[in-house]
């Protein structure tokens, strides 16, 4: 199906502590952790412009002004590399400042992705009847999914989330969407939203993931939900207020990969799946990570 510019603004919410990386997140802000050597936000806003965003809309924070300084062009940085004929680099450099149009929205204290989302509301134009958010720590792979969710957004109407099958032994870490079928396997009417059940208890193995396409009805959503889980405005409770009026909410069930970049442990093996799958890094990195698994113990040697 043949969707035109369902959204033009796609949010990207970086306004978060980052308290899972402290002490690094003193100043280095979480988004800017590189992946091999680009950081997660930069990969995600390449996907929001395959997808056919025109703008990235970054939530930020006092004290996290590297996050939009990363899309700031950096000519004489660009320069020396060029002079010394490292062009190769200089192509690196340049690529966040030419991938999408930036603008920023400050959330001034962390009040929970919610509330993030939330302060984007009065930036988008009033003709912007949808918008896809994109949390800058989840990878979903490969890129396209927010196109599909575009499709269904043109069938269904409403707002469409993403959702990954997960085994359901695993399933008490995520959110989880009670759902009924469609006429297309992949996609499925949302129900209820619950947060991490126990495992006998949740109502389908569809955990929630970091990419939505949102109608703009949720800025009216947000401002009338309450504190929930930490005292945070969940997204997910905005949602879950839509649903409860009537609002079509659906999810495309996405059968691809994903990494969790938002702690420590997901982190490392995004890094390290990145990193083997490196032209320049993978061999080596293959080949140490073979012989560090017949190590005895877990200490690191030399440590
Ligand atoms: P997370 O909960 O993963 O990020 O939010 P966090 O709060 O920074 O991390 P921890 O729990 O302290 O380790 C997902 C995304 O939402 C943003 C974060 O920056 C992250 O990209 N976020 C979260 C906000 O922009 N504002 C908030 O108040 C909370």
């Amino acid at each position: 199906m043949q969707v035109s510019r369902p959204f033009r603004t796609a949010i990207v919410p970086a306004a978060g502590m980052g308290t899972r990386f402290l002490p690094t997140t003193k100043t280095v802000p979480k988004e800017l952790l590189p992946v091999v050597d680009t950081p997660g936000i930069e990969m995600v806003a390449a996907e929001a412009a395959d997808a056919g965003a025109s703008r990235l809309l970054i939530v930020t924070a006092p004290g996290k002004d590297a996050v939009v300084a990363h899309f700031e062009p950096q000519p004489e940085l660009e320069s020396t590399l060029a002079a010394r004929g490292k062009e190769a680099l200089a192509a690196k450099v340049r690529r966040a400042a030419e991938l999408i149009e930036v603008a920023t929205v400050t959330q001034d204290e962390p009040k929970g992705l919610g509330h993030a989302v939330g302060c984007a509301g009065d930036a988008l134009a009033a003709d912007e009847e949808a918008v896809a958010v994109l949390l800058p720590d989840d990878l979903v792979l490969p890129s396209g999914v927010l196109t599909r969710m575009a499709e269904v957004r043109a069938r269904h109407g409403g707002s469409v989330l993403c959702a990954f099958d997960v085994p359901r032994e695993q399933i008490s870490a995520y959110g989880v969407f009670d759902v009924e079928d469609t006429a297309d396997p992949d996609v499925k009417r949302v129900k209820d939203m619950v947060e991490k059940p126990p495992a006998d208890k949740a109502p389908s193995t569809y955990a929630t993931a970091g990419r939505y396409l949102l109608d703009r009805e949720i800025f009216d959503a947000l401002k009338r939900i309450t504190p929930g889980a930490g005292g945070e405005l969940q997204l997910t409770d905005a949602v879950a207020l839509l649903i409860a009026e009537g609002h079509p909410v659906h999810v495309v069930v996405h059968r691809g990969g994903r990494h969790d970049l938002g702690n420590p442990a997901g982190y490392a093996r995004a890094f390290v799946d990145f990193a083997l799958a490196h032209p320049d890094y993978g061999p080596a990195l293959h080949n140490w990570l073979a012989e560090r698994l017949t190590w005895t113990g877990s200490g690191v040697r030399g440590a």
